[in-house]
């Protein structure tokens, strides 16, 4: 596949992802550890998967699902805190351990996120360090890893890079009593569209995965403060409306193999 702000390769679709090092945070559970289980097919012999969270033991299952599966990947897990310094600079080093030599293609796919408190509004977030934390995590450790990442991979002939930042409708859409989940979302957006306009060889993309069916929905069903809004949550549920996250990380991967979005772009799983 060609590097650059889109690809050469418009009208085709690749087969697979080479031999590539991919990098998933948020990787225990939900859409995160199914993309690991939906790429994996798609990584040739001597390719790399990096699964991050902070759920050592769903990890460790994974990695035993995969590995029994996959002859020829290498699977490693990280256990860290993405909230924490310490835990960005862990998953750093441990991504250093794989060669840059060795690969082709490097994923980094900023999955992990926490809705936040969803069960009031914004008025009542006074306390700076509690609106600072829920940051942290899903704002200042995407920038920080990213970056990590990037530097510990600089460009080369033949390495291609590409960052996937998992978005939502929230980063363009107010909902009330979602002021937390919903800057985090519109910072990130923009995070990447500045690392977009900033690194031209480097292809990148924010995808909103549409509702799926989580933790993180049920959390959003149970605890919404806003009625109204609580309301569409659980009819959505109720009807049948979500997306298993098959459904969703198969959309993702299409577009990734297919490679001609512009880099930057938000790409919604409903707009595809
Ligand atoms: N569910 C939806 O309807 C929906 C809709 C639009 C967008 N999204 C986005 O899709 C992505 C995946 O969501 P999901 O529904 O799969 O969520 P989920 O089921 O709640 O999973 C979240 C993942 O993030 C990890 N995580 C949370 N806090 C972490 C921390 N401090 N450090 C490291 N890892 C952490 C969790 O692992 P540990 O708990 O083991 O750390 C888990 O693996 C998120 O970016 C979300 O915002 C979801």
């Amino acid at each position: 596949m060609e590097a650059g702000n889109t690809s050469n390769v418009a009208s085709s679709e690749a087969k697979d992802f080479g031999k590539a090092f991919c990098i998933i945070t948020g990787a225990s559970k939900g859409f995160g550890r199914c993309l690991a289980k939906e790429i994996s097919p798609l990584l040739k012999p001597g390719s790399v998967l990096l699964l991050v969270a902070r759920s050592g033991d769903k990890l460790q299952e994974l990695e035993g699902d995969l590995s029994s599966q996959r002859d020829g990947l290498l699977i490693r897990s990280v256990v860290a805190d993405l909230g924490k310094k310490d835990g960005v600079e862990t998953v750093i080093r441990e991504a250093k351990k794989t060669p840059s030599s060795d690969i082709n293609n490097l994923f980094l796919f900023n999955n992990a996120a926490s809705l936040g408190d969803v069960s009031r509004y914004a008025r009542s977030f006074t306390d700076m360090d509690e609106v600072n934390e829920y940051l942290s995590m899903n704002v200042s450790s995407a920038l920080s890893l990213t970056a990590g990442i990037l530097q510990a991979f600089p460009a080369r002939v033949g390495l291609r890079h590409c960052v996937v930042n998992v978005s939502s409708l929230c980063a363009l859409q107010p909902f009330p009593s979602w002021v937390l989940y919903c800057m985090g979302k519109a910072a990130r957006n923009m995070m990447f569209r500045v690392l977009a306009k900033e690194e031209s060889e480097i292809r990148i993309l924010n995808y909103a995965p549409g509702p799926l069916d989580t933790d993180m929905q049920t959390h959003a069903r149970c605890d919404t403060a806003d009625d109204g809004f609580r309301t569409s949550i659980i009819a959505i549920h109720s009807e049948g409306r979500l997306l298993t996250c098959e459904e969703s990380v198969g959309k993702l991967l299409k577009v990734l193999l297919k490679d001609d979005y512009e880099s930057g772009a938000h790409l919604d799983f409903y707009d595809l």
